[in-house]
């Protein structure tokens, strides 16, 4: 999955509510309703083992589950998958592994990590039948997997300045953290990468870009690099930070710029597509660095991986921002009253043609379903995601597989369901209570948010043949 990019500049204060998920809680599904059916499918072997299965789980599980990576357990030997293959059954029928909210039968991005039908068909009927290895003698060889960047090697890389510590006492944290650079000129950037150092810990993250103009700033390196953000007003933290000019103003910032998930790649667009210029003197902001819990004390130091390029950016990056904070209002004003689910729309029209690269939905605890689409003024409606069942540990920066037209005076329309009821297991408060949107800069991680980043290019013809598959470009 490539990550979004953005170059809107925005002000100091909304950047604050870019796509953060300043929601907290571990979101326990093991209680969900069961009764989710196996799909049915023709032709599955009479007999399945585990010959037919390890190609299925090396391919689309292994990549996360194994040694140093996030899934909290390796999925690669016989031993391994017969060990949770009850929960592995249940994952996969859910669809809830490998994780991918979005519905690929509405709309298709790169990088997609879903099983079809047959695979998650072929994993149930293995794990009905009593897990058999069978003869596995005719097995490609375990994948290997690169050391370092699977992207290649960086052309810089920018540490933390320090190890954070994360105590084991079981509760998530979100930190609002920088790591300040020094390069050997202003230069252009291609494409950066955010490497957890604790795979297992650190959650996710979005990144800012700060820029100091030449002599703006000293002292980039002073102070803490790290700030609890749940104790801590940002904008406090911004300044404990150090973040400001010397003279007190605030520099140019380049916001939502670089997104972390597990499974979540960096964006390399074609060359002159996108991209940024990136002054010497600068920092990372990290306005969510999300922790989960961890039982016992670890740490972790991580890294941006840099890939710079002599080609200025030629097409820029645009963003539409809709909803909470954003170009168009929701409607109604986004209020959830305790015990209810409601429906919410927010709508925009679309001033020009666009080349749509990607998009962002995102919404915290009490999101349900999001479903958005585009309708031109004539032909046919354009789909552009739709989430059945809406998790809030999995907001992916979703890239489409080709630069998608959106034609002038389209209107994009999201419809957002958010449920308030007990009956949403991630609903922070029992019994629930009266939700909303935080209409200034200060957020509390039990707001609500409903928002929908558009990332685009003005369209020139023939963009719709342009793959945004990494490599085929
Ligand atoms: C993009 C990374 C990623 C991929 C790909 C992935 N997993 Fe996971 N998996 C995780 C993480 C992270 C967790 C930890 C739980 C969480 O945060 O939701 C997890 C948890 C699990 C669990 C434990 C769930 C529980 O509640 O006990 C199972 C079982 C599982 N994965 C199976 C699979 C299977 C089977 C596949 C492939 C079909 C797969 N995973 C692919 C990242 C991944």
């Amino acid at each position: 999955m490539r990550g979004v990019k953005r170059m809107l500049r925005l002000a100091w204060p909304a950047v604050l509510c870019g796509a953060i998920v300043s929601a907290c809680g571990t979101g326990d599904r093991s209680t969900a309703a069961d009764g989710v059916p196996v799909p049915v499918v023709a032709g599955l072997p009479d007999t399945v083992t585990f010959a037919e299965v390890a190609p299925i789980i090396r391919a689309n599980c292994m990549p996360c589950h194994r040694a140093g990576q996030a899934g909290p357990f390796p999925l690669i030997s016989y031993n391994d998958v017969r060990r949770k293959a009850k929960t592995v059954r249940k994952m996969v029928v859910h669809r809830w592994m490998p994780p991918w909210p979005a519905d690929t039968t509405y709309s298709r991005f790169a990088g997609e990590k879903a099983l079809n039908a047959r695979q998650i068909a072929l994993i149930a009927k293995w794990v009905d039948q009593g897990a058999l290895l069978g003869d596995t003698s005719h097995l490609p060889p375990v994948p290997t997997y690169p050391e370092g960047s699977p992207f290649g090697k960086p052309d810089a890389v920018v540490w933390m300045p320090d190890t954070f510590r994360i105590p084991g006492d079981n509760r998530d944290r979100f930190i609002i953290a920088k790591a300040p650079f020094e390069l050997p000129r202003d230069t252009f950037l291609r494409a950066v990468e955010f490497v957890p150092g604790n795979r297992r810990n650190v959650h996710h993250m979005n990144a800012a870009m700060i820029g100091y103009a030449q002599g703006a700033k000293h002292g980039n390196f002073l102070n803490t690099a790290y700030i609890d953000a749940d104790s801590t007003a940002s904008l406090n933290a911004y300044e404990a930070l150090h973040l400001q000019n010397d003279d007190g103003t605030w520099p140019a910032l380049t916001p939502n710029m670089v997104n972390y998930l597990p499974g979540l790649s960096p964006a390399f667009y074609p060359p002159g597509v996108g991209g940024y210029r990136i002054q010497r003197n600068g920092a990372f902001l990290m306005n969510t660095l999300h922790y989960g819990p961890s039982m016992k004390d670890t740490m972790d130091r991580s890294h941006f991986n840099l890939w710079f390029t002599a080609t200025p950016p030629q097409r820029p990056m645009r963003e539409l921002a809709l909803g909470t904070l954003g170009m168009s209002p929701v409607v109604p004003p986004l209020v959830i009253p305790a015990d209810s689910v409601k429906t919410f729309t927010t709508s925009l029209t679309v001033p020009k043609d666009i080349s749509v690269l990607g998009i962002n939905p995102h919404m915290h605890l009490l999101g349900k379903s999001f479903l958005a689409y585009a309708v031109p003024p004539k032909g046919d409606t354009i789909p552009l995601i739709r989430i059945k069942d809406w998790d809030f540990r999995w907001q992916y920066a979703y890239t489409f597989r080709r630069m998608l037209h959106i034609p002038a005076g389209s209107v994009i329309k999201v419809v957002a369901v958010f449920d308030n009821t007990k009956a949403n297991r991630n609903n922070p408060y029992d019994p629930p209570r009266t939700a909303r949107e935080p209409l200034t800069g200060h957020m509390r991680t039990t707001d609500e948010m409903l928002q929908f980043f558009v990332n685009y290019l003005d369209y020139r013809p023939g963009d719709e043949r342009i793959s945004l598959v990494l490599g085929k470009e």
